[in-house]
């Protein structure tokens, strides 16, 4: 467990905190590049009360709307357009997810001539790594993916059916405003959407990571239960601020680096999922809720023991020995169970996806990443059949 952690992004987080949104951009700016949504902050009045706070500072700010769940590559060209014709210099993402990372993609390609979507990784040889990038304060509006304090971006091109990602540290935002307030108005399938996101990024460390990482094996733990009592509350009452903030939490340390340090694993259903979300612009989530318990049955035949402790530990299961396949295959089943209660689709069918292009899903997959077997990473490492079969 060999590892180095380093997140620059400055995180302040509590309800009320948008009202400082101002002063922390303009320690980072005079110009910013506000980038928002199909019209949720609108609706919900956030905008308006991010705009009064930065003009109290001072700030000046010119729009990017219209950024669409699953962004698209054209929409980071426009946005990144218009920052360099305004002659922007700091960037605000006040959204969900999607702003949040066309807005660190637009911040890069604002230094970069060539066309942005060589900085996502889709099979070219040597995908451009942005080393610079416009400064970013990250205002997330929805609790899921983590974005706002990690230095991921996943975009979607819409000419080729392919949605991938970068990663670069250019692309950590500086500042993380997080006000669990702004996330009460978030509806109750993209609640609890966010709930599958945020666990579905701790399994896949958990069961795909290097062995014996006990410590982040307990985090990873920590964020499912938290998120399995929380999400519960904020489903059943939009309006608990208490709730909302704790699942809010769970989501940013779920993904920021600190509870999968050291765990180098891949990241399977994601990337299964994303191939499915460029084909049929899905909801991220509710594609993770139908492919990550077909996966999991599919792995623990492969790592029983590692599926036993999550039976026991976040299930309360008792195994007959470490290696019981029965009892990892029932903690499953309940982790299959909680995705449903809270309403989130198990089955293809459920995504009015049907199984004609399966094989051409796990060939897709497999163009984006691959190991030096032409397997997706991850433990086992899937064959394209293993793929096919983990979708069926
Ligand atoms: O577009 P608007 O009008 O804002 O509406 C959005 C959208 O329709 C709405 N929404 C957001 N905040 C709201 C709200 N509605 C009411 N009240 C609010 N406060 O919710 C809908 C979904 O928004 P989106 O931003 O697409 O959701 P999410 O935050 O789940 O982001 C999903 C995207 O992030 C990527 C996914 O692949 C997907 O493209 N991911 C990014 C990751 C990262 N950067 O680290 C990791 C993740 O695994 C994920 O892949
Ligand atoms: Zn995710």
């Amino acid at each position: 467990m060999n590892f180095e952690f380093h997140n620059p992004t400055h995180l302040i987080f509590g309800a009320g905190v948008l009202s400082r949104l101002g002063e922390v951009v303009g320690r980072h700016g005079k110009k910013a590049l506000l980038v928002t949504g199909g019209g949720s902050v609108k609706r919900s009045g956030t905008f308006d009360r991010a705009v009064a706070s930065l003009k109290a500072a001072g700030v000046a700010w010119v729009e990017c709307d219209g950024v669409e769940p699953n962004p698209r590559i054209s929409t980071v060209r426009r946005g990144a357009q218009i920052a360099r014709d305004e002659h922007c210099d700091v960037i605000i993402a006040l959204g969900g997810g999607s702003t949040m990372d066309a807005s660190k993609v637009m911040a890069a390609a604002f230094y970069y001539d060539g066309d942005p979507w060589d900085m996502i990784l889709h099979g070219q040889p040597t995908p451009h790594i942005p080393t610079r990038a416009l400064p970013l304060i990250t205002v997330p509006t929805l609790a899921a993916t983590g974005s706002e304090m990690n230095m991921g971006a996943v975009i979607s091109n819409e000419a080729t059916k392919e949605k991938s990602f970068v990663q670069a540290k250019c692309l950590y935002p500086r500042v993380a405003l997080v006000d669990p307030e702004l996330t009460k108005s978030v509806p109750r399938d993209q609640t609890a959407y966010g709930v599958c996101d945020l666990i579905t990024h701790v399994t896949e460390a958990y069961f795909n990571g290097v062995d014996d990482t006990p410590i982040q094996d307990r985090f990873a733990e920590g964020v499912i239960l938290t998120a399995m009592e929380w999400g519960p509350k904020a489903l059943a009452d939009g309006n608990d601020l208490e709730a909302r903030a704790q699942v809010q939490w769970a989501s940013i340390v779920a993904l920021n680096g600190w509870v999968n340090a050291g765990t180098n694993g891949g990241y399977p259903v994601h990337m299964i999922e994303h191939t499915l979300s460029a084909y049929h612009d899905i909801t991220h989530a509710a594609g993770l809720a139908v492919v990550n318990p077909s996966w999991m049955r599919f792995a623990a035949r492969h790592r029983p023991h590692k599926f036993v402790q999550f039976a026991e530990r976040i299930f309360g299961l008792t195994a007959k020995d470490p290696a019981d396949l029965e009892c990892a295959l029932e903690g499953i089943d309940r982790f299959e169970s909680f995705l449903k209660e809270i309403g989130c689709p198990t089955r293809l069918a459920e995504l009015q996806i049907d199984d004609g292009l399966l094989t051409r899903y796990a060939q897709d997959t497999l163009r984006v990443i691959h190991d030096a077997n032409g397997n997706l990473p991850g433990r086992p490492a899937m064959t394209e059949a293993d793929i096919v079969a983990v979708l069926k």
